[in-house]
């Protein structure tokens, strides 16, 4: 029910403008070239000083999985480092672009996934998985940590991820009342929406995704079977977790 919900959203999205619904424009860029140039600044800003620190050089044998792909933002930047980038996004209409978008790279491939899960991705293939701003998009935390179990199960053993979640600020306890107060109040007058005319609320239901504390993702992410696990805040809503699968 969700997972259809999810990708009714996002193809909704990406027909009505799908360069906008992946990175708005007021995160300033203008043409498609500064569109694409800004993944570029994401790869070096987030992934390369991660290898870096793991001592990661990839090789033309390293293969990388980008959840969430979107028209393949990421993933083009990505496929300049690695061997091989796999990019899977729960909506048809993302994947359609970004097919179109990269045509002109052969070391990519397009995947239309569940909204939950990293089928048809083999058990152990993958030696690095990323994600950003898609599961501060999710509605669900079931659907969030359901990724975690399934990127443990695609990743080789000793093979790293970094992903981003939507976080819930840590201080000051007012903040934390208030924010949560907030996301309460709008998912259910969301759901009102289905039942009352109120025409001038936005849907929120896609866009604004289940918060996490950092303690929390923590624990899960441990429990679900991760080692060298650790979570840090860059902003309230960019919390990021890096872990390892156990050799
Ligand atoms: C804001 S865009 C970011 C795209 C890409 N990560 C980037 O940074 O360029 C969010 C993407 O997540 C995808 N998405 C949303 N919910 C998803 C889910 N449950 N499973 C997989 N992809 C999802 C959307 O279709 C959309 O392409």
């Amino acid at each position: 029910m969700q997972e259809t919900t999810m990708r009714k959203d996002w193809d909704g999205r990406a027909q009505d403008d799908a360069l906008f619904w992946v990175m708005s424009k007021k995160d300033g860029w203008k043409t498609k070239e500064d569109y694409y140039a800004s993944g570029r600044a994401d790869v070096e800003k987030y992934v390369l000083p991660f290898f870096a620190r793991h001592g990661i050089a990839p090789d033309d044998r390293f293969t990388a999985l980008d959840i969430g792909c979107g028209t393949g933002r990421l993933v083009r930047a990505l496929a300049a480092h690695c061997g091989h980038v796999t990019g899977i996004d729960i909506s048809t209409e993302m994947i359609k672009r970004a097919r179109e978008d990269n045509a002109h790279l052969t070391n990519v491939e397009w995947v239309v996934g569940d909204g939950t899960g990293l089928r048809p991705c083999p058990d152990a293939g993958v030696d690095f998985c990323f994600s950003f701003i898609v599961f501060q998009h999710i509605p669900s935390k079931r659907v969030v940590t359901s990724y975690f179990r399934e990127i443990l199960r695609v990743l080789k053993p000793g093979g790293r991820a970094k992903f981003q979640l939507r976080g819930t600020p840590g201080n000051p306890p007012g903040k934390v009342l208030w924010y949560k107060g907030f996301n309460t109040f709008y998912i259910a007058l969301t759901l009102w929406r289905r039942f009352l005319p109120l025409p001038w609320i936005h849907r929120y239901d896609t866009v604004y995704g289940a918060c996490f504390a950092r303690t929390e993702v923590q624990k899960a992410l441990e429990a679900v079977g991760f080692d060298e696990v650790s979570t840090y805040h860059e902003t309230d809503r960019y919390l990021w977790a890096e872990v390892r699968k156990p050799r």
